[in-house]
């Protein structure tokens, strides 16, 4: 669906923006608060909300006190991320209190289960409304009803199956972007919650995702990130491997990164696309291993072994010798033994990554994984299994990093680094972060940096001439 050429959507969202424009010439402007919890396609969901909210009139402030609209765009990927929005959810009693016109959106992940909606219903009397993750483009409809029927709604289920296209987007940066070029999931690993809560696979047509890059290089974007849960398994008229082709073939100076991949789904000609193009393809992979252990990737539902992850790991690096490979590690799954354990740090020092992040197993009802609770980790086994995996792979981080030490790299700034306005953050084309003092000016450019000191973590450096 085109929410431009949907009558209905296009109705609402003019409503709204006629009631906001009316309360502005009376001296009542309307803001718009986005908080966002969770991943990239998070983020990009709340680039959506906003580019709406603005379209319909509200101005955006990052002062939730100061807000009309609040809209909390929830991940349920991990337990800790759920309390964390629900006490954040919390907080808007106290702001309702202040302002009896606050609308509450809960939108993301959360509010795609059931259970969580009529636990916000009952016990979040301040939460005006829900939007799970699929139905992110009714925003103009929800909120027209609410404001017009003055009742709560919970939107669940109305997903029709289909990306919806049009919606406007208020980008955070102008030099660094997300492209989401799929949604959804159709693997199911054992222990994730995001099939059910982002649905099945769809992708966007290869001609509207070029245009849509095409637009965001004309307009000045340095850095594209795809998005999608599972990129390998786009498919519309084309494959992801196909989708890049195309993508590098567009003009400009501009870098094409990826995420996220699924070992399973990784094809040579991907490698190969990859490898054509090293001014194009930002020379970095991130691959979730999940774990070492071919008995628990069994039981993840990854249909991978260890043996098919490092023979694509060799393939990458015989394609591409400078590439970083980063992936994300499942501590604890439910009957992860000790031998289990020690095969996931035996990857890590073969694989040699440049990031791991790392998660502790965290239970999510609905999954299967879940449901076998006599096989679950105790909490002091996970914790120190997670040490001593954040302890090895700190010495081989800083390892793949001190690498870089008297070498000059190209980066592109991105912000301020935090708690020091004269220290920049940025990004080379590997994706690795650096540090190095700056001006203002300097974000959203392209600089050289030569490094001075690496950390696990990051690099550390100052501006040279090219
Ligand atoms: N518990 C812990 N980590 C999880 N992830 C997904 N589901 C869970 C869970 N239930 C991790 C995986 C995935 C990353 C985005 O989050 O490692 O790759
Ligand atoms: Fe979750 Fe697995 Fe899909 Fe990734 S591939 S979103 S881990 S089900």
């Amino acid at each position: 669906m085109n929410i431009k050429e949907n009558e209905q959507l296009q109705g609402c969202l003019e409503k709204v923006k006629e009631k906001n424009r009316r309360d502005a010439e009376n001296g009542r402007i309307r803001y718009v608060y986005i908080q966002t919890f969770g991943c990239q396609q998070n983020e990009a969901d709340g680039e959506k909300l906003r580019g709406m909210a603005e379209a319909m009139g509200y101005r955006y402030t990052s002062d939730a006190e100061q807000a009309d609209l609040i809209l909390l765009n929830t991940c349920a990927v991990r337990e800790h991320a759920e309390l964390k929005a629900l006490s954040i959810i919390g907080n808007c009693k106290r702001l309702r209190e202040k302002n009896p016109e606050l609308i509450v959106g809960v939108c993301g992940c959360m509010t795609a289960r059931q259970q969580r909606v009529d636990q916000l219903k009952k016990g979040y009397p301040y939460v005006t409304f829900t939007l799970e993750p699929a139905s992110l483009h009714l925003l103009p409809l929800v909120l027209c009803r609410v404001m017009e029927e003055k009742r709560r709604r919970f939107l669940l289920g109305e997903d029709d199956g289909e990306a919806a296209e049009g919606v406007p987007v208020a980008r955070t940066h102008k030099h660094r972007a997300y492209v989401s070029i799929m949604y959804g999931c159709n693997n199911f690993c054992t222990y994730c919650i995001v099939p059910y809560v982002r649905g099945r696979e769809r992708s966007r047509e290869s001609e509207l995702v070029v245009a849509e890059v095409k637009e965001l290089v004309e307009d000045g974007c340095r850095d594209i990130t795809l998005l999608g849960q599972n990129v390998n398994s786009y498919k519309s008229d084309c494959d992801f491997a196909g989708l890049l082709e195309k993508l590098c073939a567009l003009p400009g100076d501009f870098l094409l990164r990826f995420m996220t991949s699924h070992p399973k789904d990784v094809s040579d000609r991907l490698i190969e696309v990859m490898a054509k193009h090293p001014h194009r393809m930002a020379p970095h992979f991130h691959l979730p291993l999940q774990s070492g252990s071919d008995r628990i990737l069994a039981a993840m539902n990854r249909r991978y072994t260890t043996e098919h992850y490092l023979g694509i790991v060799d393939r990458l690096r015989a394609a591409m010798p400078h590439v970083t490979l980063t992936s994300d590690i499942i501590v604890g799954f439910p009957g992860e033994t000790e031998e289990d354990f020690a095969a996931t740090l035996d990857m890590l020092r073969r694989v040699r990554f440049d990031m791991v992040y790392s998660f502790l197993y965290s239970p999510r009802s609905g999954t299967p994984a879940a449901e076998r609770e006599e096989d679950f980790v105790p909490d002091d086994v996970k914790g120190e299994r997670f040490s001593r995996l954040l302890a090895l792979q700190d010495e081989i981080a800083l390892e793949a990093n001190r690498r870089y030490e008297g070498e000059t790299l190209r980066v592109l700034t991105d912000s301020i680094s935090r708690g020091d306005s004269h220290m920049y953050s940025g990004r080379t084309a590997a994706g690795k972060l650096v540090h190095f003092p700056a001006t203002q000016d300097a974000i959203g450019q392209f600089v050289f940096v030569k490094i001075e000191r690496a950390d696990p973590y990051a690099l550390h450096g100052a501006i040279v001439d090219a």
